[in-house]
């Protein structure tokens, strides 16, 4: 018996390369060992942005295209989207009773998500009663399938522990029957913004899987080098590169690293030149992960149809925990 893997993503939109290289990769690999579970979770969408939902849906199945795109397989793993999963909605019912209300208040990722939304304008700059139960639904996503992984960014560390608090509790009181579920440390900031930051689609620093070639190319070429360099021939300095040169080091061979830079320290590679030859590189690196994507764009009848495929199939899993755990908690 396989071991289980739960994760997701609040669908935000289309995915740039940081969660290419920092998260899906990863669940890529985890396919073939495990047994996954992936979803997009539009009802932690709504914790910060139900007054927001226009675009919701597309960005649903953008997010799942984007997966879809860079090798999540429907025939290895149980692709769905959270609110089709009703279960998860009663298992939430019966963890948020055994839930002691300063776990949650305690919560670190709660708490910085709390201070973004009060330095916004607006109605949803409140927290509300759903934002509060954050952790506790993301245990129920995470609890729903008996999980024994969950791949995360350490941003989420903290919500995982509470997951295992709530665990352990729901375990002691009804009696042993979830695993307690380990993170599994995405590697993050695998790759920088084109200014050198934190690459986030808020930061307008990003390329995006689904970019095409040009806007690809345009991007790269905003890309931050070198900036004590003024002349294409003079010196250069790989190791201050800011942009340039570590991608370079994502993307090229051992042997495409060490010509480019020998020669940027030789001034025989201008910058410009250097990010064109780099736009070439991602774009041919991208190019077979951007045609499956253009392929789900005009085959969304196809997407649909695994979203409703991975959702039954999940749903199959979740009446059989749930049953379980309503037998536990001795319901009627
Ligand atoms: N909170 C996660 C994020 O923002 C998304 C998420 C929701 C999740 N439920 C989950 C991740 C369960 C892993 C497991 O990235």
């Amino acid at each position: 018996m396989k071991q289980t893997i739960v994760s997701g993503m609040r669908p935000t939109g289309k995915l740039h390369l940081g969660h290419y290289l920092g998260v899906i990769q990863n669940w890529v690999q985890l396919q073939d060992k495990y047994d996954c579970y992936f979803f997009a979770a539009d009802w932690h969408a709504l914790t910060t942005k139900y007054d927001k939902t226009e675009d919701l849906r597309q960005n649903t199945l953008d997010v799942i295209m984007d997966w879809l795109a860079c090798g999540i397989d429907p025939e290895k793993s149980t692709i769905y989207v959270q609110s089709l999963v009703p279960e998860i909605a009663e298992l939430n019912i019966y963890l948020g009773m055994i839930t002691p209300q300063n776990w949650v208040e305690r919560d670190p990722c709660l708490k910085d998500m709390a201070k973004i939304l009060k330095s916004k304008e607006g109605q949803a700059s409140q927290i509300n009663f759903g934002l509060m139960g954050y952790p506790v639904l993301m245990s129920s996503d995470i609890m729903m399938f008996n999980a024994d992984y969950v791949p995360v960014g350490i941003d989420q560390v903290a919500h995982i522990e509470i997951t295992r608090d709530i665990t352990r509790r729901f375990n002691n009181l009804y009696g042993e029957f979830f695993h307690e579920a380990k993170p599994l440390l995405n590697h993050c900031s695998l790759i920088c913004g084109l200014d050198g930051n934190k690459m986030g689609k808020s930061f307008n620093n990003d390329i995006k899987i689904s970019d095409t070639e040009e806007v690809t190319a345009k991007k790269i070429m905003t890309a931050i080098t070198d900036r004590s360099r003024l002349r294409k021939d003079d010196p250069g300095h790989p190791d201050d590169c800011e942009v340039a040169f570590k991608y370079w080091k994502i993307f090229g061979s051992e042997e495409e690293i060490k010509i480019v830079q020998d020669e940027c320290i030789k001034g025989q590679r201008g910058c410009a030149q250097c990010k064109r030859q780099l736009a070439e590189k991602i774009n041919s690196t991208l190019a077979p992960i951007r045609q499956k994507r253009k392929y789900y764009e005009e085959h969304q009848d196809e997407v649909i149809k695994i979203i409703e495929d991975g959702s039954q199939r999940a749903r199959l899993k979740a009446k059989e925990v749930l049953s379980q755990v309503r037998n536990l908690v001795k319901m009627y």
